[in-house]
């Protein structure tokens, strides 16, 4: 019997050991898996590898769900996920004017944060903004404000010596540089592209004509609907004349990355777009990709209205944490990584996505590298905030209302003033009796 107990015994290890074994090799395979929930505009391949860093370090699975280009038709695909409590996606990157309709479905990524020791590292202004009834929907990532592109050489070609102050300039110097340009032999030569498709791009761009012409900001923080007024209905107006002469036709279905392809392939003067296009225009970071305009633009303000001022759209993303995610503790980790100092001073270094904390703006590196940074800092400190956080939960219906209007009216399909009439109105309707209609706040 000893003997059978011995062998028994023997049975009982190897089994042990062998479980063991197995069980190890089957936790080496079945490492965590983090869906990202990515896909603001731009190029992000990039950011793919610093999140492969991440990923490799910590031996982690992470895979990215695409969504659209278009903040518009990202928010309905998200919507849609998060409305199905989908456990597919993890990690989401959310676009600053979202917080107020996100926030039920994220986590509160404020114990994380106040842990982490970074929360005092942020722009509190973000911080506030990612915060609805104190519960943090989401760190910021980036941030972002409406910037001019300019040709430098063609602005020297045609005598002028500076770029566009007011929109009245632009006008006549891409009308100028236009016409040589065409006359020189290039057909395809427009002198200025931006974002009018219907959707949340137009949004920012509008806001920017509007709010630097005197005219507000759509719905004011105090619940003013202020759209309908004289200073509005000229800044569409004029956009909507650009129409066909100074932008192409095909303008009001141009989204950023439209934009970008027509002025990187050297076939405009001036440009709307997002400090991101910077990096593209040069070449990418390492200055090896193609492009027609290396070292021949420059970036200012927007040109100021008839207020005398000039408005960029604060713009920006954050990432979150889906209340439904499986690993919620895990894509928490990984958010807390990608907002950390190092991975925002190489996004900005390679991607020119906007840091979202003071100090990256005077380190040294990024100094040196990037000069220019120094004059984007009053520009997104002074942007224009969309009417997010008064609307909250109605911000995106509020936003597509306008969009709709302003793009009625660039498509002939409206006159401004019956455009602003109608939509007034609406939201009236759809903002309720705490809301009222009046004039906008004079510009300071
Ligand atoms: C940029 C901005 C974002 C904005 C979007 C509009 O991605 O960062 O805030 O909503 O453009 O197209």
């Amino acid at each position: 019997m000893p003997k059978m107990l011995k062998f028994l015994t023997i049975l009982l290890i190897a089994a042990f050991v062998f479980s063991g074994v197995f069980n190890g090799a089957v936790s080496a395979q079945e490492k965590p898996t983090l869906r990202v929930f990515y896909g603001s505009v731009g190029d992000i391949a990039q950011d793919e590898a610093i999140l492969k860093r991440w990923a490799d370090e910590n031996n982690v699975n992470v895979e990215i769900v695409y969504a659209s280009q278009s903040a518009t038709e990202y928010l309905a695909q998200l919507q849609q996920l998060l409305a199905a409590r989908s456990t597919d996606i993890d990690l989401i990157q959310f676009d600053v004017i979202w917080p107020g309709i996100l926030a039920p479905n994220m986590l509160d990524l404020g114990p994380a944060l106040e842990a982490s020791g970074m929360k005092d590292m942020f722009y509190p202004r973000i911080l506030a903004n990612n915060t609805v009834d104190g519960k943090v929907v989401g760190l910021p990532w980036f941030t972002d404000a409406g910037l001019l592109y300019y040709r430098t050489d063609l602005l020297e070609k045609y005598g002028f010596s500076a770029p566009p102050a007011t929109w009245a300039e632009l006008e006549s110097m891409a009308k100028t540089i236009q016409d040589g340009e065409r006359a020189a032999g290039n057909a395809e030569f427009w002198g200025f592209v931006w974002q009018g498709n219907a959707y949340e791009g137009l949004t920012c761009d509008a806001l920017e004509w509007v709010f630097s012409n005197g005219g507000g900001s759509i719905v004011e923080v105090d619940k003013t609907i202020s759209i309908n007024n004289e200073a509005a209905i000229r800044a569409i107006e004029r956009a909507a004349a650009w129409v066909g002469t100074i932008s192409p036709e095909g303008v009001t279905t141009y989204q950023e990355e439209d934009a970008r392809r027509v002025f990187q392939a050297g076939n405009a003067a001036f440009m709307r777009n997002w400090p991101y296009a910077y990096v593209l225009g040069q070449g990418g970071a390492d200055g090896t990709q193609e492009t027609a305009i290396k070292g021949l633009f420059g970036v200012t303000n927007l040109p100021a209205g008839d207020s005398g001022k000039a408005a960029a759209a604060l713009g920006g993303w954050q990432l979150g944490v889906s209340a439904y995610s499986a690993n919620p503790d895990l894509a928490t980790q990984l958010a807390l990584w990608l907002t950390a100092p190092e991975q925002q001073k190489e996004r900005w270094l390679k991607l020119n996505n906007l840091p979202t904390m003071p100090a990256i703006y005077t380190d040294p590196d990024v100094l040196a590298a990037t000069p220019w940074v120094a004059d984007l800092v009053p520009v997104f400190e002074n942007a224009s905030p969309r009417p997010s956080t008064v609307t909250a939960a109605l911000y995106n219906d509020v936003s597509v209302a306008f969009f709709t209007a302003v793009h009625d009216v660039l498509t002939k399909k409206k006159d401004a003033a019956t455009a602003f009439e109608d939509l007034e109105l609406e939201l009236e309707n759809l903002l309720g009796s705490e809301f009222s209609v009046g004039a906008p706040p004079p510009i300071e």
